[in-house]
């Protein structure tokens, strides 16, 4: 096994994008890797992703953006992580549902990442978020209602709805340690470069259980 770290590079809002980070975290520590899991307001200066056996970012979606420190730093950093295995992951609400208009945003997501910071990872995928309506302010909870009602999600806002399907979590975790490997280098293109293949609608879901359906994107 490669001796040298996994680096996953994470930002979050409200804590979804973290859970993910520290689930992927576990799992490949479970499989025997070293990890450094870095938070997008902790990132030291003299980080450098080639000291590392493969590079893991996720990002949370607001306002349709992912994370400026994530952006900028990726960006600053797009050549030195084109020659180390990487893997993004973009945390949103569009990925809580199968609806084809949300599917194509959570996509949309990736590939506006990929051109914006000039890095084209072996494997990008959308991952479902979490609504936590007791986090927010009165008027983002009544957006976020309405926009949860309009996608067929919960409006019980007493509560926070989780929607991020941990098997398909488990499943990354599955596919990083693959790119990780030294041996799966030499084939960098196999694990994760699938087509756009959105998985048939879920049941709406009307409770925290996991519901969003596993879902990857080529990143460019
Ligand atoms: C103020 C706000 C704006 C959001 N904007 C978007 C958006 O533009 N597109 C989207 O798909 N999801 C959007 N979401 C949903 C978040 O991506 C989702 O809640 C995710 O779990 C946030 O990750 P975090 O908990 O790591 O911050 C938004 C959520 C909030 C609260």
């Amino acid at each position: 096994m490669d001796p040298r770290p996994i680096l996953i590079l994470f930002g979050s809002k409200h804590g979804q994008t973290e859970k993910v980070a520290r689930r992927l975290e576990m799992a490949l520590r479970e499989r025997g890797f070293r990890v450094e899991l870095v938070p997008d307001d902790g990132i030291p200066d003299d980080l450098r992703p080639e000291r590392y056996a493969a590079v893991v970012v996720g990002s949370s979606v607001h306002f349709g953006r992912h994370r400026r420190a994530l952006v900028s730093f990726v960006r600053r950093h797009a050549a030195e992580l084109a020659r180390v295995p990487g893997v993004f992951f973009s945390v949103s609400g569009a990925a809580m549902t199968a609806r084809p208009e949300d599917v194509e945003e959570a996509n949309g997501y990736l590939a506006d990442f990929s051109v914006r910071t000039g890095w084209d990872p072996a494997h990008a995928v959308a991952v479902a978020g979490a609504v936590r309506y007791t986090a927010y302010n009165p008027l983002v909870r009544w957006v976020m209602k309405r926009i949860s009602a309009s996608r067929g999600l919960s409006v019980d806002t007493s509560r926070d709805h989780e929607y991020t399907d941990w098997e398909q979590v488990d499943g990354l975790a599955g596919t990083i340690a693959e790119l990780a490997l030294p041996a799966s280098r030499a084939s960098r293109d196999r694990p994760g470069r699938a087509s756009v293949s959105p998985a048939p609608a879920p049941p709406a879901p009307a409770s925290s259980a996991p519901a969003s359906p596993a879902r990857t994107a080529p990143a460019g």
